[in-house]
């Protein structure tokens, strides 16, 4: 790590004797959050409020100031797509100065969970299905934030790496597989200096202890802060805590949000009755203090941040992690003149999904879209767009200014049923926060004018107990309260709706009335979620789809953007398959089997099925690109700037070759029972042949790949490797080193990533790369030492472009102590 080992001088130590200054409901006050995102000042001290934002693909804000907007940067899979930790880096600088620009003093990333199955909700959120790729990223980019002066919140501490009953579920994760694989990235960035973990929302049973992670003593005290030797702050997850005295011994530092909850009173009561050692807390509180000195709260003013252009960095991340499916032999799309005419077709060409649903989400103030980037790129070129059908069950937000003239009428209740207040809103984003104090219910009432001839379908989209009338029919009723649970599983975000179709012969108005019961949502606040949504008439799915096809035939450059959407990939709950929605696959086979040379765009975080990957000429995996989409498509397609990106997990090419298809609990507790051979690692083991293996990115060129002798030292394996350019024009080359064990009798993976690294060369050039493997990458956890041990013997090196595409091989000695 460069410079993040505090920019203070200040230590824990040192905190400590700061404590004794505070009274013991001041210190109690401190670890309890003040709001929902702010610890309380502490004027005595000289310290002002420390605040906390989300994170990761951006820093949203502290919700005090309307409207606010930040930079919205490609999702976190794309940036360890580009395998670049100077990328990486930058992108935690982004997060630095993006943080001092809203007020934050902490970032609530990077989420370094591993990517243990496809349909994991949060998937997109996450690095890799590697532990070292994940932690090297993580690192680098924690450094970034930190060198900022900003603290990164790396999250969530540990083995939450599915949402299926996110907030109860226990994993239970053998010595060696936690070591290895779940622990592996926050050790890393423990070592490295991070400032702040997040405890998970979930259990853990590790075979010392079974406890949820808010409270588990053992990971929490004895690992973490006892033997890796961790000094900041273990924050809990958001609503995350339960128990007060047990977290307190658990080795929780602080709890989130405040105020109010498990703590505050709670904890107050523990230390005076002796449950909770006054100790404990005022450990707490000196970790706290420190974090506060680490972001500067105990100086004037914050520390300034290098100020970059982050409109750019967003755009060039977003190309240059694309990956390169597949590519044409026959020259690429980027290599063609400038098109006179573009068809534009798919559900995400229109409406690109930019980023994962859930606490991530950040309000950019613009978004590229497709067609707003290929138009300024070729501007003298005829873009058509055409959806080609619509994979969303839900319809867009009901036009209020165009269809209600006259507003909503809003009419708050009190328990009693009496009027506690009326208002008309002329505008609603479908969330209603601002309630008054007495009112238990709210009914909204408006006439929607629909003048267009057709089937209209309308729907309120909500959670919670609720009755919907629209056009005289009931709609829908609900009957489950629901509180905190409706944020935490994002049902929220995006709610359910049924949809009522009305037919329009002649224009007319349709009333729509809907009643919902008042959301006590805990640390969230009070709140009413009805999203009013409006289809208009329009074309059938197959009609769309022709009229797709017929535009990719007429066009010079066809591009179809498929993915997923707001409906699918989501904090909160996992994806229960990895088809694409809708008939998109029908879409892309029949433009296909017309245009062979159209380009195939996969605007998607986690792996969804491609069955036409073969039919395909050109594949590009776009991710969710964040704000500047547009511009980064065309910079790709247009030969701009080299797609270097490589997969940071495997494709599956069929739902029943997948390792870990689901992480449904059984019983409450999801057994990692695949140990270390998580990811690629268990594609190794079974040989099934996935759509494209971990570490698959073809680029632009062709590429050599030659090694030197590979030198053991004490710190591992160093190896230099030359890679020579064969292709016509420039690119980045990630030299990727798998170890496997000749001589094992561990267990061990088939083959497991142990180093990379990376060069761009000019055509025709050559460049070395050195690639170390770090000791770690050979050790394995002795689980009867308690211990990190190096199993000597052999070690094949199998050098490549992925962990299928092995160029070279090399065996290498170890002995026990190199
Ligand atoms: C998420 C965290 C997030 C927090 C605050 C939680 O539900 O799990 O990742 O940082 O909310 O928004």
């Amino acid at each position: 790590m460069t410079t993040t080992s505090a920019p203070t001088s200040m230590t824990l130590d040192g905190c400590r004797t700061l404590v004794g200054r505070l009274p013991l409901a001041r210190k109690v006050e401190l670890v309890t959050g003040a709001t929902m995102w702010r610890l309380i000042a502490l004027p005595e001290l000289g310290m002002r409020s420390v605040s906390f934002s989300d994170g990761p693909v951006g820093v949203r804000g502290l919700g005090e100031v309307e409207g606010e907007t930040s930079v919205l940067l490609p999702t976190p899979s794309g940036i360890a797509a580009t395998w670049d930790l100077d990328l990486a880096r930058e992108v935690g600088a982004a997060f630095a100065q993006e943080a001092r620009a809203h007020g934050v003093d902490v970032v609530l990333a990077p989420q370094v969970n591993i990517q243990r199955t496809p349909v994991g909700g949060r998937h997109f959120e996450c690095f890799s299905e590697d532990p070292a790729l994940t932690a090297q990223i993580g690192v680098a980019l924690v450094e970034g934030v930190q060198d900022g002066g900003v603290a990164a919140c790396m999250k969530h501490y540990v083995a939450n790496d599915s949402e299926t009953e996110r907030t109860s579920m226990v994993s239970r994760v053998g010595e060696r597989a936690l070591r290895e694989v779940y622990l592996a990235p926050f050790a890393a960035a423990v070592e490295a200096g991070v400032w702040s973990l997040m405890a998970a929302y979930n259990g853990v049973d590790d075979g010392v202890e079974r406890s949820p992670m808010t409270e588990h003593r053992h990971l929490n005290v004895d690992v973490l802060k006892g033997e890796l030797g961790f000094d900041g702050v273990l924050v809990s997850d958001w609503e995350a805590t339960r128990n007060a005295a047990a977290a307190a011994t658990g080795g929780l530092d602080l709890v989130m949000p405040g105020p109010g909850g498990p703590w505050a009173e709670g904890l107050l009561a523990a230390v005076r009755d002796g449950r909770v050692a006054e100790s404990e807390l005022d450990d707490k509180v000196a970790r706290v203090l420190l974090l506060a000195h680490r972001v500067g709260a105990f100086e004037g003013s914050p520390r300034a941040v290098e100020a970059r252009d982050l409109n750019a960095l967003a755009r060039r991340a977003a190309a240059r992690g694309t990956v390169v499916l597949r590519a044409p032999d026959t020259g690429a799309p980027w290599d063609r003149t400038a098109p006179a005419s573009i068809a534009l077709l798919g559900a995400n060409a229109e409406r690109p999904h930019v980023l994962g649903g859930g606490s991530s989400t950040v309000h950019p103030e613009h978004v590229v879209t497709p067609v707003e980037g290929l138009a300024a790129r070729w501007p003298q070129a005829a873009i058509v767009v055409e959806r080609g059908g619509d994979p969303r069950v839900f319809a867009p937000r009901l036009k209020l200014a165009a269809r209600v003239p006259g507003g909503l009428t809003v009419t708050w209740l009190d328990s009693a049923g009496a009027t506690v207040r009326e208002d008309v809103l002329t505008a609603h984003d479908g969330w209603v926060r601002d309630i008054p104090e007495r009112a238990v219910e709210v009914v909204i009432d408006c006439d929607v004018t629909l003048t267009e001839e057709g089937i209209h379908r309308l729907s309120v989209g909500t959670v919670g107990i609720h009755r919907t009338e629209i056009d005289g029919v009931l709609a829908s009723v609900g009957e489950r309260r629901v509180g905190v649970d409706c944020v935490l599983d994002s049902s929220v975000n995006t709610p359910h709706g049924v949809a009522v179709d009305v037919e329009i012969a002649h224009p007319r108005t349709v009333r729509v009335t809907t009643r919902h019961q008042v959301i006590d949502a805990a640390g969230y606040g009070r709140l009413v979620r009805a999203e009013l949504r409006h289809a208009l008439p329009r074309r059938s799915d197959e009609q769309e789809i022709a009229d797709a096809v017929a535009a990719a035939k007429a066009a010079d450059l066809a591009v179809v953007v498929v993915g997923t959407n707001e409906e699918c990939e989501s904090e909160g709950w996992d994806r229960t398959t990895l088809a694409l929605p809708g008939r998109q696959d029908e879409l892309v086979s029949r433009v296909l089997a017309e245009v062979p040379d159209a380009v195939i765009v996969v605007n998607a975080g986690a792996p969804v099925l491609l069955p036409w990957l073969d039919e395909a000429r050109t594949v590009l995996w776009a991710w969710f690109p964040g704000q500047e989409a547009g511009h980064a498509l065309a910079d790709v397609l247009a030969g701009d700037v080299e797609p270097a990106g490589r997969l940071p997990w495997t494709l599956p090419a069929r739902d029943e070759d997948v390792p870990v298809p689901h992480a449904i609990p059984v019983e409450g507790v999801v057994d990692y029972d695949d140990g270390v051979d998580v990811g690629y690692r268990a594609w190794e083991r079974s040989g099934s042949r996935p759509a494209a293996p971990f570490g698959h990115g073809l680029g632009w060129t062709r590429w050599e790949h030659r090694s030197g002798e590979a030198r053991v030292t004490q710190r591992g394996i160093e190896l230099d490797v030359t890679v020579r350019n064969g292709g016509a024009r420039a690119g980045r080359e990630v030299v990727q080193v798998y170890l496997e064990a000749l001589d094992d009798e561990h267990d061990r993976p088939v083959r497991w990533l142990g180093g990379f690294a990376a060069a761009t060369v000019a055509p025709g050039e050559e460049a070395s790369v050195a690639v170390r493997i770090p000791r770690r990458s050979l050790e394995i956890w002795d689980v009867r030492q308690g211990a990190w041990v190096l199993p000597e013997g052999v070690y094949r090196l199998h050098t490549g472009r992925s962990v299928r595409d092995i160029r070279e091989v090399s065996d290498v000695p170890v002995g026990s102590a190199p």
